[in-house]
C-alpha cells in the first residue's frame, strides 16, 4: 500500500511516498531555513506563503523520485496539528483537494505521534526489517515539545513527563541567540560545542526529583547571567556546558523511565534527536535497547507522517473532507 504523505506544520514543506508503513520510496523536504534566518526564527506568515509556493512542486518531486504515478497511490496522509495554523492549512487543504479529486482515503495525522514513527522507517527494501517492540519508551524532543511517552500499542500512549516551560529545541534556539550563534540554534550550539576542545562552563541541571518532567528556563537564565557577568566570553565552553546540561538531564530521565517501566525498547524522536552528543550519550547508557532515526527523519519530514498514517489506516482511522487543522492538538 502506497501512501502519499504531506507535512507542512512549521517551516519545512515535505512530501513522501511510503509503502506499507515503513519503506521510504521518497522523502522530499523543501526547507525555508534560509528565508527565516534573517528574522532569527520562524516567521509564521512568511512560512505559510512559502508552503503555498512549494507544495505542488514538492509533491510532484516526491512522486517522480519514488517512480510512481497517481494510479499507484492508495491514500493521502497529512499533518493536521499541532503546528502553525497558516502552515497546517496549506497541507490539509492540498491533501483534501487531492483526496476529493482522486477519490482516495484521507488520513489526518498528529505531528508529535509522527515523530515517533520515524523509528519504523527504512530505505532499503532488502535490509532486514526492524519493528519496534511495545511497550516502547519514546523521548520526543523538538522545537515545540519535550515529552517522555510510554507507547503500549499503536495509538495507545501514556505521558510520563513533559517540559514545564521551554521545549528542548526552543532552549537550544534561545541559547544560540544569547551566544550570538544564529538560527536554527540546535545545530549551531552543537558545532560550537565541538570546537570547545573539552572546555566546559558547567551550568545547572533542573532535577525535578521524583518526576519525569523537565525544565529548561532556569538553564537559559543561568547562561544569560554567565554571558553578562564575564568579560571574555568563551562562547565554545558555554555552548558545550549548555549542551551537556540539556543532554545530561534528557538522558538520565529517559534511562530512569526505561528502568521503571520495563520498556522493551527506547526511541528518540524530533529535531533535537539529531544532536550527535545526545545520540552518543543515550547509546552509551542504553546500548542495543535504544534506536535513533537517521538524521533526516529526526527533523520535520513527511516520511514519518506516512509511517504513522499506515497504522491509522489499518485501524480504520480515516477522515472525511471536513477534516480541519488543530494547531494545539495533543497526543
Ligand atoms: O522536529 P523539528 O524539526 O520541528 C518541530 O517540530 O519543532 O525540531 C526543530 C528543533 C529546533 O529547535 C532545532 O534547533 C532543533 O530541533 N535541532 C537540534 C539539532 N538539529 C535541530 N537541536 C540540537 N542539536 C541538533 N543537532
Ligand atoms: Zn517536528
Amino acid at each position: 500500500m502506497n501512501i502519499l504523505a504531506i507535512e507542512t506544520s512549521c517551516d519545512e514543506t515535505s512530501a513522501a511516498v511510503i509503502a506499507d508503513g515503513y519503506l521510504v520510496k521518497s522523502n522530499i523536504v523543501a526547507s525555508q531555513i534560509d528565508i527565516h534566518r534573517r528574522f532569527g526564527g520562524v516567521f509564521p506568515e512568511v512560512a505559510s506563503r512559502q508552503h503555498v509556493l512549494a507544495i505542488l512542486p514538492t509533491i510532484e518531486e516526491s512522486l517522480s523520485k519514488a517512480q510512481v504515478g497517481w494510479e499507484d497511490i492508495d491514500a493521502i496522509a497529512v499533518t493536521k496539528g499541532p503546528g502553525l495554523v497558516g502552515s497546517l492549512l496549506v497541507g490539509v487543504n492540498t491533501a483534501k483537494g487531492i483526496a476529493w479529486a482522486r477519490d482516495l482515503p484521507l488520513i489526518g495525522s498528529n505531528h508529535i505521534e509522527g515523530h515517533i514513527y520515524a523509528n519504523w522507517l527504512q530505505e532499503d527494501p532488502n535490509a532486514p526489517r526492524h519493528i519496534p517492540q511495545f511497550p516502547l519508551l519514546a523521548l520526543i524532543v523538538s522545537g515545540g515539545h519535550t515529552e517522555l511517552i510510554l507507547m503500549k500499542d499503536h495509538g495507545v500512549y501514556e505521558r510520563l513527563g513533559r517540559t514545564l516551560d521551554d521545549a528542548a529545541g526552543e532552549a537550544f534556539d534561545k541559547a544560540a541567540r544569547i551566544l550570538g550563534l544564529g538560527f536554527p540554534g540546535g545545530p549551531a550550539i552543537q558545532k560550537a560545542a565541538e570546537k570547545a576542545e573539552g572546555r566546559e562552563f558547567v551550568l545547572p541541571r533542573a532535577e525535578l526529583p521524583g518526576t519525569f518532567n523537565f525544565s529548561f528556563s532556569g538553564l537559559k537564565t543561568a547562561l544569560l547571567r554567565a554571558v553578562e557577568s564575564s568579560e571574555n566570553v568563551d562562547v565554545y565552553a558555554l555552548a558545550n556546558g549548555f549542551q551537556e546540561s540539556v543532554v545530561d538531564i534528557l538522558v538520565r530521565k529517559t534511562v530512569a523511565a526505561a528502568e521503571q517501566t520495563a520498556a522493551k525498547e527506547v526511541v528518540i524522536a524530533g529535531g533535537v534527536a539529531a544532536n550527535t552528543r545526545l545520540r552518543e550519550r543515550i547509546k552509551q547508557e542504553l546500548g542495543e535497547k535504544v534506536r535513533v532515526p537517521k538524521f533526516e527523519y529526526c527533523t520535520d519530514n513527511a516520511a514519518m507522517i506516512g509511517g504513522l498514517a499506515y497504522y491509522r489506516y489499518i485501524r480504520g482511522k480515516t477522515d472525511q473532507l471536513d477534516l480541519d487543522v488543530d494547531p494545539n492538538l495533543d497526543l
